[in-house]
């Protein structure tokens, strides 16, 4: 088996070419917005939710061959919710960054009115790739799984995440409040990434996509809680967007509620009840494993 920097190097490399070919190109009209979305996804990122969607497809069915053009388009759809995501939280109505993977920011490179298009565009191009690539040998599964994006993408999963969030600045939240705005804003998509890798591979089983379910759910939160340390913790220019934003912008942040050493302890409290639920399932879950791992202890 490879090492983890391969196979994660390796599903890097296929998801960026896959995202290549899904969004619309440059020369074609509106060029403009068309450039816009490319610049937002293409090149940049860690693609944490495409390397949950493949380690989900790897673990869902044991024995059985992997489609792995399947993985390609759940993980390209994820990938474009999230760049929307990205791209809407930057802008002046929301966080107002100037920098994002290392670049200037969509509304700064280009202009607010393209940023939201872009978003919107995103959103779009996520669930036409849903409907328009057998993903389940089941239509049924698929429509779940339409409806699973839809879900965490809403004001009842990222969506509402954010308005949380705004809602939350200036506010001293309490920590089951804090847990509901992260598991919202940036819990929900992550849970979705593992919930359509697993369904990809054919996973059906209800009690093991239950455990899957459970993983992905501390999975999420540690990833937003790693994020509000490194906002206070990692220089701009290993993040690749500007440090200190919280604090500075007054939102509630596990560190800003816990502290930072208590912060750092839950992250690996949920690391551990991630990798516990993995033990109670059947396939190969050591790159899920990994992931859990590479989410608590990245430096960007
Ligand atoms: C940043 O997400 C925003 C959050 C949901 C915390 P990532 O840390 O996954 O950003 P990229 O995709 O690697 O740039
Ligand atoms: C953003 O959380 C979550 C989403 C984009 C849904 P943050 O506002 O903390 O993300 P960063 O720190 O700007 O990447
Ligand atoms: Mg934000
Ligand atoms: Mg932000
Ligand atoms: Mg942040």
């Amino acid at each position: 088996m490879d090492s983890f920097a391969a196979w994660m190097g390796g599903v890097q490399a296929r998801v960026e070419s896959a995202l290549e070919r899904q969004l619309p190109s440059a020369n074609i009209a509106p060029m403009r917005l068309h450039a816009a979305m490319r610049y937002a996804v293409l090149g940049g990122g860690k693609r944490v939710r495409p390397l949950l969607v493949f380690a989900a497809g790897e673990s869902g069915a044991p024995g059985a061959p992997i489609d792995a053009t399947r993985l390609d388009i759940a993980a390209c759809a994820l990938e474009c919710i999230h760049a929307y995501s990205l791209v809407h939280d930057d802008m002046p109505c929301m966080d107002d960054d100037v920098l994002r993977r290392g670049k200037p920011t969509v509304h700064v490179e280009y202009d607010e009115a393209t940023a939201l298009l872009v978003g919107d565009s995103l959103q779009s191009l996520a669930f036409r790739l849903l409907a328009d690539h057998r993903l389940a040998a089941d239509a049924t599964i698929q429509l779940e799984m339409v409806n699973i994006l839809a879900h965490a993408s809403g004001s009842r999963g990222m969506a509402g995440g954010q308005a949380i969030d705004l809602d939350s600045v200036g506010k001293p939240l309490s920590l089951p409040e804090l847990e509901m705005m992260h598991v919202h804003k940036t819990g929900a998509l992550i849970r979705a990434a593992v919930a359509l890798g697993a369904r990809c591979a054919g996973a059906r089983d209800k009690e093991q996509l239950q455990h899957l379910e459970h993983y992905a759910k501390c999975v999420g939160l540690a990833f937003q809680v790693v994020d509000d340390i490194l906002d206070c913790e990692a220089p701009t220019a290993t993040l690749g967007k500007t440090a200190g934003k919280d604090a500075a912008q007054g939102k509630p942040t596990y560190v800003s509620v816990v502290g930072l050493a208590r912060a750092k302890e839950m992250a690996h409290e949920l690391q551990a009840d991630a990798v516990r639920a993995l033990g109670k399932l059947p396939g190969n879950t050591s790159r899920l494993r990994e992931l859990a791992e590479f989410v608590v202890l990245r430096r960007f």
